[in-house]
């Protein structure tokens, strides 16, 4: 098997750009695109570093690929479907392992690791991950989910509200309403459905709380802190006394974690 990893970047590389340059004079899609793959490059640095830190004993290819291709599907779901949210179109973590199926991508795959590969990128969107008996298994899962939301923080605040061209915000109410359901289930330290929110706010801040409900590994919480992720999301969001209390929340449960781990 080829395990010279610049092979796949160019394929990754082809098969991404197609739809950036199909999408040249259309604003939102190219940008659409454009952050996606952006996205994918960060989530593989992300991975890499994560898996580094800790000092797992896993196959860092692996690391590699499922970094690089977990939302290789997000290109034909915004070309098909002009959107990111799969209640209105289609699973994006299956549609992402149909891509590598269809693309001939995992038949480059020795045939044992080819799970290690397909099962993280089908759960990587999953609002939680199940329970899973293979060790390895969990740490792939793990570390990809907690790459994906290392990037999700760094986009996020980097997202100005009024930029309606953004999947991320279209459709959704300016009002600085966040649902009680979505607070109660933050506090609780439980991961929140995506898919259905209804204000900007909220999006901002169901992403902020997953810091909460959903980072696995002490390396991540670090990155966190060092990049300061919180108090730059919170910078874009509408300062209500909701937000701002699951911001509080946010902050104390990155200090309150990362003090108990270095002892
Ligand atoms: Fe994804």
């Amino acid at each position: 098997m080829e395990r010279n990893f610049k092979v796949y970047e160019e394929i990754f590389e082809r098969y991404v750009n197609k739809f950036i340059e199909k999408a040249e004079g259309d604003e939102a899609r190219k940008l659409n695109f454009t952050n996606k793959k952006i996205h994918s490059y960060h989530v593989r640095d992300n991975i890499l570093k994560i898996a580094k830190e800790e000092k797992l004993n896993v196959d860092m290819f692996i690391v590699e690929f499922i970094g690089l291709f977990h939302d290789i599907g997000r290109f034909y779901q915004y070309d098909k479907y002009e959107t990111f949210n799969d209640d209105l179109s289609d699973n994006h973590g299956k549609l992402s392992v149909k891509v590598l199926e269809d693309e001939g991508i995992i038949n480059m795959i020795d045939y044992d690791l080819r799970p290690y590969i397909v099962d993280p990128i089908f759960m990587h969107n999953m609002k939680d991950l199940p329970r899973l008996n293979d060790k390895k298994m969990y740490l792939y899962s793990a570390l990809l989910r907690d790459a994906d939301k290392l990037d999700g923080f760094r986009s996020i605040s980097l997202y100005e509200r009024e930029n309606k061209n953004l999947a991320y915000f279209k459709n959704k109410s300016d009002e600085p309403i966040i649902s009680e359901e979505v607070f109660n289930n933050i506090m609780d330290h439980k991961s929140v459905y995506k898919y259905n929110l209804k204000t900007v706010l909220e999006s901002q801040i169901v992403s902020l709380g997953y810091i909460t409900s959903d980072i696995n590994f002490y390396t991540t919480l670090r990155i966190i802190k060092e990049n300061n992720y919180t108090k730059k999301m919170f910078e874009k969001m509408q300062d209500t006394p909701e937000s701002r209390k699951i911001y509080n929340f946010v902050n104390d449960y990155i200090e309150r974690r990362l003090s108990n781990e270095k002892e």
